[in-house]
């Protein structure tokens, strides 16, 4: 199979990963408008073709957060489960994005502990954190997180309650009975115990592990998830966790003004527009359509303060659309979880290559030589564009 796209990584991890799983990755919230409007917002987003300016052959698609140098401006979002899709997955995917000098966000629900992933790869960890309804749990998977040297904090704030997943229900994903259950006594073990497992016990979560002697939950995961997130929590609820972490600290599931500007008057560093990729409430905003106002309303007081866009994001082109619209940079879900799925690691890498040259080619057809030249310039300007 050739492949040349996230399409192409999309198709072979169907043909690859038990349908179940697929249907985890691939679907939405309800009847998923907002996971097709964030493709198809996206798409229509018209940037100028800019030609004999000046000499492109020098185009640098590289740029600074946090500190941190970037080879693009993207990092790997927090994905749950990741280490299902491949053996060791967390393990694969973090590699391919040290390797190809981009973050990778670790999420709380990983099949592979932090202290694996972390030592694998050069650069620092980003750490995904959700609101659990055990504060103590969080407190300790946040000293865990430190203590393993992640630079940054992504805090989810988007999934006080699972969204309503449709096809996870007909695909057999959730419900205590169901095709994850068996998938795990069949096929992990014994064959994967060893791969998969964590310290010997394949049925772990890795980061939630001990978690109070209770299930870990991959028996039912979703039902895990509705058990123990905890959607009482408001902004004074985070204080300690502002205290506690000294990193930079990114707030993930924004997709209002206001909220933005509560995020940067709370003292976060930055935030992630993002609707988690169309998986939580139907009929929001697309993370394309959403972001412009955000960034009207958050840049001119907090300039400092960091834009990150997640959510549709399928090429290199999108990353160039996402920057002109005002994101500093960008994270990717699926697009890299389909390619892990596909060919692991070596996926990953060649996804980030084909991301990088896809960015290339546009930043040189709308002469934006660096990152920071993708600017509002780079629009058409039309009414329905900003
Ligand atoms: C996610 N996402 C997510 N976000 C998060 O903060 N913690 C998590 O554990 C997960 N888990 C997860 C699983 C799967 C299978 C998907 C597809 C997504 C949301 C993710 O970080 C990101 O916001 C979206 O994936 C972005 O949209 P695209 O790139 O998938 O369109």
């Amino acid at each position: 199979m050739i492949i040349s796209s996230t399409k192409d990584y999309r198709e072979a991890a169907k043909r690859r990963l038990p349908p179940f799983l697929f249907h985890y990755i691939d679907g939405g919230a309800y009847d998923e408008a907002t996971l097709r409007n964030n493709v198809s917002d996206l798409s229509t987003i018209a940037l100028r073709q800019l030609v004999l300016r000046e000499d492109m052959t020098n185009v640098d698609t590289s740029t600074q957060i946090f500190g941190e140098q970037f080879s693009l401006p993207l990092a790997l979002a927090p994905v749950g489960l990741t280490g299902m899709y491949a053996r060791r997955g967390e393990v694969q995917a973090a590699k391919a994005a040290d390797k190809k000098g981009i973050p990778f966000t670790m999420s709380t629900v990983s099949v592979c502990p932090i202290e694996e992933v972390a030592p694998a790869i050069n650069r620092p960890m980003w750490f995904q954190l959700y609101v659990l309804r055990d504060r103590a749990f969080m407190k300790n998977v946040l000293e865990r997180a430190k203590a393993a040297g992640c630079s940054t904090l992504v805090f989810t704030v988007d999934m006080p309650v699972p969204g309503a997943r449709y096809r996870d229900a007909h695909s057999g994903m959730s419900g205590p009975n169901a095709a994850m259950r068996r998938y795990m006594q069949s096929v992990f073990h014994p064959h994967w115990a060893w791969d998969v497992g964590v310290n010997g016990r394949p049925h772990d979560l890795g980061n939630i592990s001990k978690y109070r002697g209770q299930p870990t939950g991959l028996e039912d995961y979703i039902g895990w998830l509705g058990a123990n997130f905890d959607p009482s929590i408001s902004w004074k609820d985070l204080q300690w966790i502002r205290e506690f972490w000294e990193g930079p600290m990114i707030i993930k599931g924004i997709l209002d003004p206001e909220d933005a500007l509560k995020a940067a008057e709370f003292g976060a560093d930055g935030i992630i527009v993002s609707n988690h990729g169309g998986r939580q409430l139907d009929g929001v905003l697309s993370s394309a359509k959403a972001l412009p106002a955000i960034v009207d309303a958050v840049k001119p007081k907090y300039p400092e303060f960091k834009i990150f866009a997640d959510s549709g994001i399928r090429n290199g082109l999108d990353i160039v659309r996402m920057l002109a619209l005002g994101a500093d940079a960008c994270l990717i879900g699926r697009a890299f979880v389909y390619a892990l799925g596909a060919a692991g690691q070596a996926g990953v890498e060649n996804l980030l290559d084909l991301m990088k040259k896809e960015m290339h080619v546009a930043m040189t057809l709308t002469a934006a030589k660096t990152v920071s030249e993708i600017t509002r310039d780079s629009l058409v300007r039309t009414e329905k564009q900003l």
